[in-house]
């Protein structure tokens, strides 16, 4: 048993779609959340700033006596995930591998699709880590950089058109590729599960890389004997630029009473 906290981050509301799931799985566990509200998107930049930003969110949250951290961040997981796990020593996982391990299992017709960030489509990352669990299947991947910005916005809900615009033309590549299974490669990307749904019909199982992160959180705090136990778990969230804003779709996104105010942090001091 580990009762200290584990500490998630993004660069937005996205690693929220993790922080969900951890609630719901793991309702003793307290979270510390980090959103680098000031700094995103984070899905643009280079590999130098995004290993920056991401030194700079594990020290905020190491500032904690936390347990463990969830890289609640598809561009970070795929970016620099191997760097933060040798320079820290607590368990550090990431999303892609549970994502793919999931989207694996479940396709088909062995053709699956990726939508994430163009920082990770170009790192490969689940292509890799899908060819290392079974090279017959097939990866198509899509950058969609318009997404966060708009789901940051509050964009992200059906009959919205112009979220349901841009989905169309993103996800045409995916439709026409056949694929059955599509990974949201990025944790702000299951915010737009209905409108994304809508347009790739159910016939394709859609991935939350967010919620199978934290499946596999579970997973590696059972085997480590780290869960906490026997307490009702809280959830305290940090963002570094507008905490009230963050603060309003928090509580939609987590359906879910926040007990406390969204606190600000200058991740500057980092
Ligand atoms: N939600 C993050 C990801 O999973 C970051 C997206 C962004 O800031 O561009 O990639």
């Amino acid at each position: 048993m580990d009762q200290r906290p584990v500490g998630v981050f993004d660069s937005g509301v996205g690693g929220l779609t993790a922080v969900r799931e951890l609630r719901n799985l793991l309702p003793s566990e307290n979270i510390i959340y980090f959103g680098d509200t000031s700094r995103v998107p984070y899905g643009g930049r280079s590999e130098e700033i995004l290993l920056k930003y991401a030194r700079q969110d594990v020290h905020f949250l190491r500032s904690f006596d936390i347990k463990a951290i969830l890289v609640a961040c598809g561009t970070v997981s795929t970016t620099c995930l191997p760097k933060l796990q040798r320079e820290n020593d607590l368990p550090i996982l990431g999303v892609v591998e549970p994502a793919c391990r999931r989207a694996v299992e479940l396709t088909r017709n062995k053709r699956v699709g990726l939508i994430a960030t163009a920082a990770s489509v170009r790192s490969g990352a689940y292509e890799t880590s899908v060819a290392g669990m079974d090279p017959s299947v097939e990866v198509v991947a899509r950058a969609c950089p318009l997404f966060v910005p708009l789901v940051e916005n509050g964009r992200y809900k059906p009959g919205d058109v112009v979220i349901e615009t841009v989905a169309r033309e993103y996800l045409s590549s995916m439709q026409e590729a056949g694929v059955d299974t599509l990974i949201l490669g990025c944790t702000h990307y299951p915010l737009l599960m209905e409108v994304i749904g809508q347009v790739m019909g159910p016939e394709v199982t859609l991935i939350n890389a967010g919620a199978e992160a934290a499946r596999s959180m579970r997973q590696a705090l059972h085997s480590g004997g780290m869960l906490a136990e026997g307490r009702t778990g809280d959830a305290t969230l940090y963002a570094s630029d507008q905490p009230s804003d963050f603060g309003t779709m928090a509580r939609q996104f987590l359906q879910e009473e926040l007990t406390k105010p969204v606190l600000p942090v200058d991740i500057d001091r980092y």
